[in-house]
């Protein structure tokens, strides 16, 4: 019988956004999105069978609080009642981050936290099931899954596919971290704020399903320009859905807005690249790899900027170790 199992998953940014649910306990998104998983953005989640007790769950060395503990464990009952898996766990996840800003964590956690499970289980699960589990636990850890750049569609129970794997993509990312605002209202309770409250939420299903197919084509001859215009465009569109919820879900900041101000300045200049942003004040940018030095350098002399890191894309979640 397995007692210990090491699994490493890496979170991604999407190109074209995930943001509302359709009604239903699946966790099943309203828009269809596509995503780059980043090397730099690692976790590290080791899983130990417990005799008894309670399942324990410890983030970055710290006992997760109430609400974290009560959605992780729903998760790991979502496993139980399936039969997938039988017992209790002990779960300690590590975010490898060069940075603190929370990024996607929750992608690479419940991406790293799903393949670790699958080792326990007696049944062989595929890798488009193990999605589809790793999805009710976040709707962007169903991308980390596959990694490379990966779709997700809008469809009954969606599993993520990958599109291009990570070694074949000739672009990575700058994560361009800036001083956070006030406390952030997270993805799962913002998504729900905007579907409920935002006069532009139809709009912006529309939207992102227009992008989602005009994405799909660009990725299938590689057109970087397309993308990365189709990545900007989609970010603000989602943005514009956010900030129109009311109250409004205003995740900017001033520095947020002169780098992507400062993105637009160099793609004129002849630097091309493109920013997207997800729910905070975060900048992240698009570029081609060989560009990612000179991005990363001039974002670093942007005033407001806190930490500037480069990534190149990585693969789909792995299991470790097993003993
Ligand atoms: C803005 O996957 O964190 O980063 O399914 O409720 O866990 P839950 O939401 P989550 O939402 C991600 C939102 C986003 C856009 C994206 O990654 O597609």
């Amino acid at each position: 019988m397995i007692k210990r199992v090491v699994a490493r998953a890496y979170a991604n940014i999407a190109l074209v956004k995930y943001w509302g649910k359709q009604p239903g306990f699946q966790n099943v998104p309203a828009t269809p999105s596509i995503s780059l998983t980043l090397k730099a953005l690692r976790t590290e989640t080791i899983i130990e069978r417990k005799p008894g007790g309670d399942d324990i769950f410890i983030i970055n060395d710290k006992s997760t609080d109430r609400i974290s503990t009560k959605r992780l464990t729903d998760y790991l009952n979502v496993w139980r009642t399936n039969k997938l898996i039988d017992g209790k766990y002990s779960i300690k996840s590590t975010n490898r981050f060069p940075t603190k800003s929370g990024l996607a964590s929750s992608a690479s956690g419940l991406a790293a936290l799903s393949i670790g499970l699958s080792a326990f289980s007696r049944r062989k699960i595929s890798s488009a099931k193990l999605s589809k589990l790793a999805r009710i636990g976040s709707g962007s850890a169903a991308r980390s899954i596959v990694g490379g750049l990966a779709s997700l569609p809008n469809t009954a129970n969606p599993s993520a596919r990958l599109l291009i794997p990570f070694d074949e993509i000739p672009w990575g990312m700058v994560v361009v971290e800036v001083d956070k605002a006030e406390k952030e209202i997270g993805s799962r309770r913002g998504m729900e704020l905007s579907r409920k409250f935002s006069p532009y939420y139809d709009a912006w299903v529309g939207c992102a399903e227009r992008d989602y197919r005009r994405m799909l084509k660009a990725i299938q001859v590689m057109d970087f320009t397309r993308v990365g215009e189709i990545t900007e465009n989609n970010a603000l569109a989602m943005h514009a859905c956010m900030i129109a919820t009311r109250p409004s879900l205003l995740y900017w900041t001033s520095a947020t807005v002169a780098i992507l101000q400062a993105v637009k300045r160099w793609r004129n200049q002849g630097l091309e690249s493109y920013a997207t942003i997800d729910a905070g004040p975060h900048v992240v940018i698009l570029a081609r790899q060989v560009d990612l030095e000179k991005v990363a350098g001039r974002a670093r002399r942007l005033k407001g900027v806190k930490s500037v890191m480069k990534s190149m894309p990585a693969g789909g979640a792995k299991i470790i170790k097993c003993s």
